[in-house]
């Protein structure tokens, strides 16, 4: 009786109170979120209440990175990884590992591109990371879904790919080595070129013109992580579909890696060679909470841009958010500090009106 009784409960109620994403999604994607490493004290129990029943997959927020795993050379620390791994073992959680190279200087420990006080040759470059990847994909062969291959290799101005020391010194194709040692490593992880303002035009014809190159080349490339980092009023969702069909149309799958909606629209920081950042750096209009007519906006956009999700599912493997919820989003802080509110829950860990709009959709 009690396994029939179960078969007809709604979808929602077998997990407790609150339906899940995952559950709802299943038939389409994976929905995963970004979270950090899982040492005693890191998250409090209502966290981690609402990572195990509300999402399927794992993505480390920053604790494996190249600066977090391998700071000095040769002196890797494996601490926090291992322990975010662990815990998704133990709860049925996917791991998507973020970033094995990151394609940014600022983003990569100096060592990294120095010989002494010269500056490395192509194939020292190239054998650091080549141990790197080795190291790290072979240290969790087999117990990750995916890894973010290369991270923010495409330049957001006129050049092609974004001048690093990276490129100078090794020239473009370190980017399909990363790829080749990552697939060596662990030859069943998904691979991903991962990415943020691929929608828009100029930066997806780059896009699509460095993944022809590596299919050329025959990387073993699998899928493009979209970021999906959009603000409130902004977010362009007709060129996120196009951009979703024409990865699609190369052969390969689309993950949206690090998806949220800025409650507080960040762009004027960058604009005019920056000359509006003091003025954006006391902005701070939603520090007592965040207006309902903000809420329902953001609500009214994370359901249209799900609808895309939904019609191009077909195309889409997997919806990760980034961050657990709005007290933890990294959006906080970048690019200047102020209190936000991008994502699906509050503060309190508790659903806003953005997840209820999702969760009815048909
Ligand atoms: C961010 C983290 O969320 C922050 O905690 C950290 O200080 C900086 O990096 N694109 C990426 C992510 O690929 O790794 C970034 O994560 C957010 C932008």
């Amino acid at each position: 009786m009690l396994v029939l009784w179960v078969g007809l409960m709604p979808w929602w109620s077998a997990r407790g109170a609150e339906p899940s994403l995952r559950d709802k999604f299943q038939r389409q994607f994976i929905v995963g979120v970004a979270a950090d490493g899982f040492l005693p004290g890191d998250y409090r129990s209502n966290e981690l209440q609402l990572i195990r029943t509300q999402f399927g997959a794992l993505t480390p927020a920053n604790c494996m990175k190249m600066d977090a795993l391998q700071r000095q050379e040769g002196r890797f620390n494996f601490g926090m990884a291992d322990a975010l791994v662990a815990f998704a073992a133990s709860n049925h959680l996917k791991v998507c590992g973020h970033t094995l190279v990151w394609a940014k200087d600022d983003r990569t420990p100096p060592w990294f591109f120095a010989d002494g006080t010269n500056a490395a040759s192509r194939e020292l470059l190239l054998a650091r990371m080549e141990t790197h990847i080795d190291t790290v994909a072979g240290r969790y062969r087999g117990k990750l879904a995916s890894w973010d291959v290369v991270n923010e290799a495409l330049d957001d101005g006129t050049n092609f790919i974004r001048p690093s020391q990276w490129l100078s010194l090794a020239g473009e194709d370190f980017i399909a080595k990363a790829f080749e040692y990552a697939h060596a490593a662990d030859p069943g992880a998904v691979l991903i070129l991962n990415d943020y303002n691929v929608e828009q035009p100029g930066k997806r014809e780059k896009l699509l013109r460095l993944l022809r190159s590596l299919q050329e080349r025959k990387a073993p490339i699998h899928a493009v992580g979209i970021q999906g980092h959009y603000e409130l009023d902004a977010v362009p969702f007709k060129e996120i579909e196009e951009t979703i069909k024409a990865i699609h149309a190369l052969g390969l799958e689309v993950m949206i890696t690090e998806f949220d909606i800025d409650a507080i629209p960040r762009s004027r920081w960058w604009a005019d060679g920056g000359k509006y950042r003091e003025e954006m750096a006391k902005l701070n209009p939603y520090a007592e909470g965040c207006p309902a007519d903000v809420l329902a906006r953001q609500a009214a956009q994370y359901e249209q841009i799900f609808g895309i999700f939904l019609r191009q599912s077909g195309a889409i493997t997997r919806v990760t958010f980034w961050d657990l919820h709005d007290g933890r989003s990294w959006l906080n802080h970048f690019p200047w500090e102020r209190a936000n509110h991008p994502l699906l829950f509050d503060r309190e860990a508790k659903p806003k009106p953005a997840f209820r709009a999702i969760m009815a959709l048909p």
